[in-house]
């Protein structure tokens, strides 16, 4: 009976002691400490109950408490939320009762949310804080001085510490913390703190500086002295403006290691002195404006393993700058001028894994020798240079890439068949390679497997597409610009949303591809209609170019129901027919409606103005009748380019057209438009302005202009302003109004039966380069003002009733062709071959002339006058007159003109 006893009796010992033990330790937190951290925890919002086992005596044993084994203090508080979408605790108050945990050494708060309070005073008095984090917390206010008394500190992380209202006013207080190593202040607004850099220069032990978007713009071009010249390894200044050259004594701070200066406003060329810091494993120069020779010391940086210098104008012979350069794994030098041809020496770069020369003007051949040892290389990315490719077809590359960038470069005419051992590339960049023939048939299976983006635009490539392309992954495909020919692929992987196969031999129907969101078919030879088709392409169809095929019937009823994410919508050059449907207009995000070279007839639907986002509205060569109704100006208030030309419209043309804001080409040639050129078109905003802002790319347009139909390629159409309306039955006087579309540089009202005279503000018409008022009514003498277009480059006023003599000077004098003026029985002078003074009623047209001749004459006059009497006096002069007010900014618009020009 003894043994169970005893046995009870040392277990219950056993359990007593393991009590007392832990007694010891729950006595370990003291309670001053405790009633603190319940203090803090009072002034928290903890949404997700991160503090909950904040609870009971032993404080050593809460979360994110740690207490010091020998003395049982509290010597590190870490709170730091590792959730990056939420988990925040949100500081509401911070007690100063916190100083209780006296023997604190570390605090780390990161990642938290304190935007209601400011960085508490206090916390400079942690006397043996070494380690304080405050990361993207969103501190309201400053960063106290205070801070300057934490003398023990190691680390001080304040990256995005603060709101982004809230800046640094300075940061002295730095000075004090000497036994500091890792100093972060990313993301705070250091605006106006210019002398940050002698602040920071008194941390002799500083490792670490990140001073990465801080707004930063001086930084010294000379120092006496750098205190941390044998202890800085880190030095990232990212993200700044600093507008000047780069400083040479960086080359004095030799024990970097890690150098970051990417997108920092340096420009000029790099100094000799970076060759000095052969400790350098990354070097960032990107996005900055860098140019010139890259210096023969940057051989020395043997150790680099990241070079980055994108982005830049740096030029030099590739050959040279690589030679040594063996433990590079990222070699990034896109956007530069580098040239040379490419160094055998990257033959040894083992490591290399990214490869980036995309832009430049390296030349010479490549072959395999190049990539023998490169068995990490991922990245491959030589687009833009004039570089040979020339491997054998049965080589086997040593590397797997995952992303293959070869974009004019010199590859073909054969497909590399190299590709055919690369099994995990995602993005396949082949366009505009010279690569002829037929796609070989291992290319559908590698790429089945993983690849997503896929171009092979701008070769020659021929033959038929598989009727099922099985590219398990694929989202992009660009094919356009080829040789293929045969039907489309009927079945597509669902994951394709992009899909350009324009400028090829496609033949046959348009499949149906409900997935797909961008397509372009143009300038193939497809037949057939849309009707079966097209309303099963559900899966938000944005972007249809069928151009310039083949294709006939009507635009199904359906379209506007089942494609409502439309947003370009290409029907031009086909052989379509009909109505549109009045359910266009349920297209509401519709930007861009090209119907041109169809046979559609009927009138407009008024549910057209519904699509209020519409931006370009081409109709030209169509059946259209009926006329524009007044609504158009009040809803389609977006319109840049409005074409309706070689129609059968007629009617008056509204004047609420006038209220377009942003239009830029107004053809209504050749339709049936009556009545007068509506009084108020000289508001057209965007004609009135000369500036060129428009940043959208529209469709390729004809403009005719200059006697001849111009070809505008998608983006140029932006430097076009353009009204025409010629070849209708337009009555009436020219508005004196447009003179004031300063901005316009076309002008056609050719072809009408306009009356009256040329208005003399048509000189204010400043951009104007060509102006057709041929086969008009208009009268009376052509307006001096004419002479001072000077950008006026094409003239015709032929068959006209214009009288008089002709103005001579200026921009006149060079567009000397007759021709411009037949048919205009009364005009005379040059270039004419008729004398002026052969009879009566050329006499009062002189009259007429010589009146306005003398108006500025007088005006000149006034002018000189103004300068001799004094400003006020001309200025009262100015105002007796509205014409020669008037005239007077005109001239000074000119002379600025003039000046410019010369
Ligand atoms: C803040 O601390 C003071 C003493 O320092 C104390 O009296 C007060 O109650 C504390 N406030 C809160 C909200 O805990
Ligand atoms: C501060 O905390 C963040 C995360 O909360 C961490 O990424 C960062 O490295 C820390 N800073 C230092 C200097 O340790
Ligand atoms: C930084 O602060 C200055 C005021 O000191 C302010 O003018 C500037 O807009 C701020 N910069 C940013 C990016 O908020
Ligand atoms: C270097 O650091 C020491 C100690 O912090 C300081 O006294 C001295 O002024 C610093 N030198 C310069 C040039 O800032
Ligand atoms: C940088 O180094 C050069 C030569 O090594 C020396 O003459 C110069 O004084 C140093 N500059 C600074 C600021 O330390
Ligand atoms: C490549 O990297 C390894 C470590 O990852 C290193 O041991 C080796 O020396 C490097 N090779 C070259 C050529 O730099
Ligand atoms: C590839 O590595 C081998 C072994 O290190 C070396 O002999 C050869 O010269 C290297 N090739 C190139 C092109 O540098
Ligand atoms: C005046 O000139 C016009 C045009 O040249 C001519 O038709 C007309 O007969 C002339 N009249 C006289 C009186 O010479």
């Amino acid at each position: 009976m003894g043994f169970p006893l005893r046995f009870l009796s040392s277990l219950s010992l056993c359990l007593l002691a393991l009590l007392l033990h832990r007694a010891t330790v729950t006595s370990g937190c003291f309670s001053m400490e405790r009633e603190a951290l319940l203090d803090f925890k009072a002034g928290i919002h903890d949404t997700y109950n991160r503090l909950s086992s904040w609870v009971g005596q032993d404080c050593c044993a809460w979360e994110g408490v740690i207490c010091g084994a020998t003395t049982g203090h509290v010597v590190m508080l870490d709170l730091r939320n590792t959730n990056i979408y939420d988990w925040k605790l949100r500081g509401e108050r911070m007690n100063s009762s916190l100083l209780a945990l006296s023997h604190l050494e570390r605090l780390d708060l990161s990642f938290n949310d304190f935007s209601g309070i400011r960085i508490p005073e206090f916390i400079g008095s942690f006397k043996k804080l070494r380690y304080l984090n405050l990361s993207s917390t969103n501190f309201m206010g400053g960063i106290p001085a205070r801070l300057g008394n934490l003398s023990s500190l190691h680390v001080l992380d304040l990256s995005d510490a603060l709101h982004f209202t809230s800046h640094v006013d300075n940061l002295h207080w730095l000075s004090h913390l000497t036994s500091l190593k890792h100093l972060d202040l990313s993301g705070l607004n250091l605006t106006d703190v210019p002398d940050w850099f002698s602040s920071v220069n008194m941390l002799p032990s500083l490792q670490v500086l990140s001073m990465s978007s801080v707004g930063l713009d001086t930084i010294p071009a000379s120092v006496v002295h750098i205190n941390f010249t044998s202890s800085l390894t880190v030095l990232d200044l990212s993200y700044n403006h600093f507008d000047s050259t780069l400083p040479k004594w960086l080359g004095n701070i030799t024990s970097l290691t890690h150098l970051d200066l990417f997108y920092s406003g340096f420009y000029g060329v790099i100094p000799d002195a970076i060759g000095d810091l052969g400790s350098l494993t990354f070097l960032d120069l990107g996005d900055n404006q860098l140019e010139g020779t890259v210096p023969r010391s940057m051989v020395d940086l043997r150790r680099l393993k990241e070079l980055h210098m994108q982005g830049n104008r740096l030029t030099g012979n590739l050959s040279d700058l690589l030679e040594q350069m063996t433990n590079l794994i990222i070699l990034d030098l896109q956007s530069n001028l580098f040239n040379g041809s490419m160094p055998s020496s990257v033959g040894k770069f083992s490591n290399l894994t990214e490869l980036n020369l995309a832009g430049n003007s390296v030349g010479g051949v490549l072959s395999e020798v190049h990539f023998e040892n490169l068995t990490r290389l991922r990245l491959l990315d030589l687009s833009g240079n004039p570089i040979t490719i020339s491997i054998g077809q049965s080589w086997v590359p040593p590397f797997q890439l995952r992303y293959v960038d070869l974009t004019k470069c010199q590859l073909g005419p054969q497909f590399p068949e190299w590709l055919q051992f690369q099994t995990q590339i995602e993005k396949l960049y082949l366009a505009d390679c010279k690569i002829a023939g037929t796609m070989p048939a291992w290319l559908w299976n590698i790429s089945s497997s993983t690849i997503t983006a896929l171009d092979l635009s701008n070769n020659q490539i021929g033959g038929k597409l598989p009727s099922s392309l099985k590219f398990t992954k694929l989202v992009i495909l660009y094919l356009d610009s080829n040789r293929f020919e045969g039907p489309l692929p009927t079945m597509l992987p669902s994951t394709l949303d992009t899909l350009f196969l324009s400028n090829n031999s496609f033949t046959g129907q348009l499949p149906i591809w409900p997935d797909v969101q961008s397509v372009a078919l143009s300038d193939n030879m497809l037949d057939g209609g849309l009707s079966s088709s097209i309303c099963q392409w559900t899966g938000g169809l944005e972007y249809l170019d069928l151009s310039n095929n083949k294709l006939l019937g009507e635009i199904p009823y359906c379209l506007g129901k089942s494609l409502q994410n439309l947003y370009i919508l290409n029907l031009g050059k086909n052989h379509f027919s009909g109505e549109i449907p009045h359910t266009i207009g349920f297209l509401s995000g519709l930007w861009h409606l090209q119907l041109k070279n169809n046979s559609f007839s009927g009138e407009l639907p008024l549910s057209l103005k519904n699509c209020i986002g519409l931006r370009f509205l081409d109709l030209a060569q169509n059946n259209f009748v009926g006329s524009i109704t007044p609504w158009i100006g009040d809803n389609l208030q977006q319109l840049v380019v409005l074409r309706l030309r070689s129609n059968m419209f007629s009617g008056v043309i509204p004047w609420q057209l006038a209220r377009f804001e942003k239009l830029q080409i107004l053809d209504l040639a050749n339709n049936n438009f009556s009545g007068s050129i509506p009084h108020n078109i000289g508001n057209l905003s965007t004609m009135r302005s000369t500036s060129q802002y428009n940043d959208f790319c529209y469709d390729e347009l004809d403009v005719f202009t200059k006697g001849q139909d111009l070809y505008y390629l998608k983006c140029s159409i932006k430097l076009m302003k353009s009204m025409d309306l010629s070849n209708n039955s337009l009555t009436g006087e020219i508005p004196k109004g447009i003179g004031d579309l300063a901005g316009l540089k076309n002008l056609n009202l050719s072809r009408n039966y306009l009356q009256g005279k040329i208005p003399w503000e048509i000189g204010g018409m400043k951009s104007l380069e060509s102006l057709d008022l041929s086969i008009n009514d208009l009268s009376g003498s052509i307006p001096e003002s004419l002479s001072v277009l000077y950008s006026l480059s094409y003239l015709n006023l032929s068959y006209n009733n214009l009288s008089g003599r002709i103005p001579t000077g200026r921009q006149l004098q060079t567009l000397n062709d007759p021709s411009i003026y037949m048919g205009n029985a009364d005009l005379c002078g040059p270039p004419t071959s008729k004398s002026c003074f052969d009879n009566k009623t050329t006499q009062i047209d002189i009259q007429e002339h010589e009146k306005e001749i003398s108006d500025w004459l007088w005006f000149y006059i006034s002018l000189v006058l103004g300068f001799v009497m004094g400003f006020w006096i001309f200025f009262g002069i100015l105002f007796l007159k509205d014409a020669w007010r008037h005239a007077y900014f005109h001239f000074i618009d000119d002379v600025y003109d003039w000046v410019w020009v010369q």
